[in-house]
């Protein structure tokens, strides 16, 4: 099976109004054919946004996905949104586990396997995010770590090629600090490894994303490692200019 193409991904987070779907729409302008052919891109803004985004990209084949969802399919749930209703706002990704739900919300690995299942049974690619602290990379557990979050939250029968994993150490998230290339080539080979003992030799088929702290400025050097199949971008995604640039690597 041959390497699947690339995902740049932007995750928006609390950011974005009204104003900002104009970067949406220039992120379009500039995503041609040719660069089409070489990543796939994707933006997550946050859920008052999905529907007008979903309109701008329609044409530009440029994929849509929610920040977060419910693990069930509807009910009384009030202010969560499930994964069906994302797929119903234009939707083909969803985020989960993200660090700030697991510290902010106090998400467990079986409540993230439950929605990335979710996302799958509403015809999502689930993003699955795992990431060691700074302590904990510090005590030389960065990859027990991971591979227990990998074990925990990931779905145990899925299409791997319908999984993404993104590996985002939660130290360089919005800190402008990262590992160093070496540091990514042993934890993503790390996480292939795993996936190849869940999913079998499919695993090459899932896509494992580097995520923190990735900027034009060094994005070839993070992205251009063994088993990084793309980037989840965040502060950098919210500018068309800069977010574009990081995916003209890949061209
Ligand atoms: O999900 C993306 C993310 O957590 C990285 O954020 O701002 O460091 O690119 P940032």
């Amino acid at each position: 099976s041959s390497t699947p193409r690339p995902l740049v991904a932007g995750n928006w987070k609390m950011h974005g109004l009204s104003a900002s779907l104009g970067e949406i729409e220039a992120v379009a302008g500039g995503y041609d054919a040719a660069l089409r052919e070489k990543v796939e891109l994707a933006i997550c803004p946050p859920a008052t946004l999905l529907e007008r985004a979903s309109r701008l990209l329609a044409g530009a084949e440029i994929a849509l996905g929610g920040q977060d969802c419910h693990e069930r399919p509807s009910g009384a749930h009030t202010g969560d949104i499930s994964a069906e209703m994302l797929a119903d706002a234009g939707a083909s990704y969803v985020i989960v586990g993200h660090s700030e739900r697991r510290a902010d919300h106090g998400e467990s690995d079986a409540l993230i396997r439950a929605k990335a299942l979710a996302g799958l049974r509403a015809g999502l690619s689930p993003i699955v995010c795992v990431g060691e602290t700074r302590a904990e990379r510090d005590a030389g557990r960065a990859s027990a770590i991971v591979e227990a979050q990998l074990d925990g939250s990931l779905p145990r029968r899925a299409a791997p090629d319908k999984l993404v994993v993104a590996y985002e150490p939660v130290w360089a998230i919005g800190s402008g600090l990262t590992p160093t290339p070496l540091d990514v080539a042993e934890m993503h080979a790390a996480i292939r490894a795993r996936l190849v003992i869940h999913f079998g030799t499919g695993a090459a088929a899932t896509r494992i994303l580097y995520g923190g702290s990735v900027k034009a400025a060094n994005a070839a050097e993070l992205l251009r490692v063994k088993n990084v199949d793309g980037a989840l971008v965040g502060g950098a995604s919210l500018t068309a200019k800069e977010f574009l640039e990081i995916a003209e690597i890949y061209r």
